[in-house]
């Protein structure tokens, strides 16, 4: 539709769990499958946008779309800080551990007897939160993935995070969220109303979030 299109714009999508290694077979990761990424970058992509992929998984790419592969948070924030600066936005649909290991062996760590293994975790830098701050004229939209006080925990990160938009899913059911097809959302947006969405495919969910993401370039014009 003319006038609400992306065309001309690039955008930056991260998608998948991140893996924070252990040692050279063994990493840290979650459940997230990399689904709700895709779908944001093909519908950005169907809105004209040109659209870089920075994900953790392998799946079907939407046509046009450049994939970065990363592993860990770090790798993740080191591909988003080359393009960022002549970016239009971020979409920050990956799940981030906010851990890592302290030290990654080189060597596949072995048993030891009946002991356990006591793991040194450090925090990963909020990648986000690190571009939100920085950012210029580009839009920075999180997510949130909650078990439990979905909005009033998804309100917090949207101020921290100074995004533009904040997406928040429950990720506590089993019909959405991590892994399935489907997803439901509420799209927070400062000084705006909340907009909770049906229970829907994640193409068409994505669809939706990108007719947000248009709706904050169009009102800068
Ligand atoms: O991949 P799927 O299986 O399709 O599942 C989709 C999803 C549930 C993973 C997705 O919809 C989603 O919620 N993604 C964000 C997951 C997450 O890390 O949420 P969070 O509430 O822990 O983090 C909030 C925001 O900060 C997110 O945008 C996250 O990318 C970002 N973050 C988190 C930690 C960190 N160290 N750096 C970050 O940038």
């Amino acid at each position: 539709i003319q006038g609400t299109s992306l065309e001309g714009q690039h955008y930056l999508v991260t998608a998948g769990g991140t893996r924070e290694y252990l040692d050279p077979v063994r990493y840290i990761g979650n459940r997230s499958s990399g689904k709700m990424g895709y779908a944001i970058a093909q519908a950005l992509t169907e809105a004209g946008a040109k659209v870089t992929l920075i994900s953790t998984v392998n799946l079907k790419v939407p046509v046009g779309t450049e994939v970065i592969s990363v592993q860990s948070a770090l790798e993740m924030q080191a591909e988003i800080d080359k393009l960022f600066p002549q970016s239009d936005g971020l979409v920050m649909a990956a799940a981030v551990a906010d851990f890592r290991t302290a030290e990654v062996a080189t060597q596949k760590i072995k048993k030891n007897q009946n002991q356990g293994l006591d793991l040194q975790l450090t925090q990963n830098p909020d990648l986000v939160a690190t571009f939100g701050a920085k950012k210029q004229n580009q839009k920075v939209i999180a997510f949130a993935a909650e078990t439990n006080d979905l909005i009033e925990h998804a309100q917090t990160k949207l101020q921290k995070k100074h995004a533009d938009l904040l997406v928040a899913n429950d990720v506590s059911r089993t019909d959405r969220g991590f892994g399935v097809d489907q997803n439901q959302v509420t799209i927070l947006e400062p000084g705006q109303p909340n907009e909770t969405l049906p229970l829907l495919s994640k193409i068409e969910t994505a669809r939706l979030i990108v007719q947000r993401i248009i709706k904050l370039s169009v009102g800068e014009n």
